[in-house]
């Protein structure tokens, strides 16, 4: 590195608030910043100096980086209510030995418990579905995945109907808001609603343990597995470590798969072409409805496991994520200093014309390995990041979306209502503006159920 080596280009824009307001607001924001100024280029984004990173390249350094020159980096607001145990804000060593106890509860044979549980709470789903009609789909899906998330992370039945479900919603509400600790502000009710989160989730936890017989046939969950989760330093996870890991997977396994299934059923209905080859493949691989589908009946999904690729390229539920310089660095010909911000972007790597043709179209067929420009390699298509804060759910998200987009295929049919806006919504993750309005109905073929 030297010390002449000048800055990324770009502008800070106003004292304090800098670009914050273009960047939240503007999906062109980034596009036009970087073809006026190249990959790489500086900004200010929350009164922070920020430099923006485009490309494979540029996404590799950056995982490699993690501990190294950047550690990741959360708004205040984020960072406060994960708490301080978070795995999603502890860095180096602390990240370390969490992730690896917490790895434990996503492992294959746990999947395949999880996958029973996820299928009911899907059929469940589609009863009401069909009993509802017509519907705002999006509030629907937010439902089912917390549910699936309260069941399979804590145990806990129809979680989006009780107090834990109340208390999350006025929590989550509060993750990206202005740090402002009053009782009346979002922030500030946030707050009080993590307090009383941690008091449920802490009554949840005690319950088990004076319950368990024989832990370890107990542990058909994740709260079950990361209670006997032991590493081979004997480190095992503390009451309030505890606490703050459920919180951080609440969070992360809920909005974020909400978006994608969302994005997976508006895209299908707007495809007829790509539904009828879903539904053909659905009927090829015939897995018996009246049970969930076994992991080989999902890997002979391969048209599926294309659309949903499709999907988390199209409209990548997480747009990138922060990282903060821990020590002067240089990159790309460009001096990076310590305390500086620095985002990686995956929607922008998503949509790089370099990477992948047209690359505003809706194309399962693009992940065809037999196609001519199918694989943009690592560091190219990165919907659940990379390197040591790759996405620890990342199976358990694949299986859900798996699980339900079949049933949905297989089932039932459903038409987007008229008279409503289909535009995204991107902050937190993105949204259909008007929520997803279907007539969701049974699809005429003889049914297992
Ligand atoms: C389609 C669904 C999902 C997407 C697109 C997604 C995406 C991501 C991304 C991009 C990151 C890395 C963020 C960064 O680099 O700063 C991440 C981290 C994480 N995700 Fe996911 N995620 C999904 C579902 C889930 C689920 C279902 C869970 C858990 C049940 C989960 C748990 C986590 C956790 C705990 C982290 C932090 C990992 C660490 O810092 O070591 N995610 N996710």
């Amino acid at each position: 590195m030297t010390a002449k080596s000048p800055l990324p280009p770009g502008k800070f824009g106003l004292p304090m608030v800098g670009e914050t307001l273009a960047f939240f607001t503007n999906p062109q924001f980034s596009r036009d910043r970087h073809k006026e100024y190249g990959p790489i280029f500086k900004s200010r984004i929350l009164n922070q100096p920020t430099v923006f990173f485009k490309g494979p390249d540029a996404n590799k350094f950056l995982f490699a980086q993690e501990n190294r020159t950047m550690v990741a980096k959360w708004p205040k607001s984020t960072a406060t209510l994960l708490g301080p145990a978070s795995l999603a804000v502890k860095t180096g060593h602390g990240h370390r030995i969490r992730r690896r106890l917490m790895v434990q509860a996503f492992r294959p044979r746990a999947l395949e418990n999880y996958a029973v549980g996820m299928d009911e709470i899907a059929r469940d789903y589609c009863d009401r579905w069909l009993q509802l009609g017509e519907f705002a789909w999006y509030s629907e899906l937010r439902d089912y995945t917390l549910d699936v998330a309260c069941k399979l992370l804590v145990g806990l039945d129809q979680g989006s109907k009780t107090r834990l479900g109340t208390l999350y919603e006025t929590w989550v509400g509060g993750l990206f808001s202005l740090p402002i600790r009053l009782p009346w502000t979002v922030f500030g009710k946030a707050l009080k609603a993590r307090e009383e989160l941690i008091q449920e989730i802490t009554g949840i936890i005690g319950d088990r343990q004076s319950q368990a017989v024989n832990p370890k046939e107990d542990a058909q969950d994740a709260l079950g597995m990361l209670l006997q989760a032991e590493d081979e330093e004997g480190n095992r996870l503390s009451l309030d470590d505890l606490c703050d890991q459920v919180l951080v997977l609440l969070f992360a396994g809920h909005e974020t798969l909400t978006s994608a299934l969302a994005s997976f059923c508006l895209l299908v209905a707007q495809h007829p072409e790509v539904w009828e080859k879903l539904r053909t493949e659905q009927e090829a691989v015939g897995w018996n409805l009246a049970r969930s589908p076994r992991q080989n009946e999902l890997n002979a999904m391969t048209y599926l496991e294309w659309t949903l690729q499709e999907v988390l390229r199209l409209v990548p539920p997480v747009g990138g994520g922060f990282r903060e310089a821990i020590a002067d660095f240089e990159y790309g010909g460009y001096r990076i200093p310590k305390g500086w911000s620095v985002l990686y972007q995956i929607n922008r790597t998503h949509d790089d014309p370099e990477l992948y043709d047209d690359p505003n179209r809706f194309n399962p067929d693009r992940w065809n390995p037999e196609g001519k420009k199918s694989n943009p390699g690592f560091g190219g298509y990165i919907p659940f990041g990379g390197g040591v804060r790759e996405c620890l759910g990342k199976e358990f998200a694949r299986l859900e979306l798996r699980i339900l987009a079949a049933r949905l295929i297989q089932l039932y049919n459903w038409e987007l209502l008229p008279d409503q806006d289909l535009s995204f919504v991107i902050v937190p993750t993105p949204r259909p503006r008007d929520n997803l309005k279907v007539r969701f109905t049974k699809r005429q073929k003889k049914s297992m159920r």
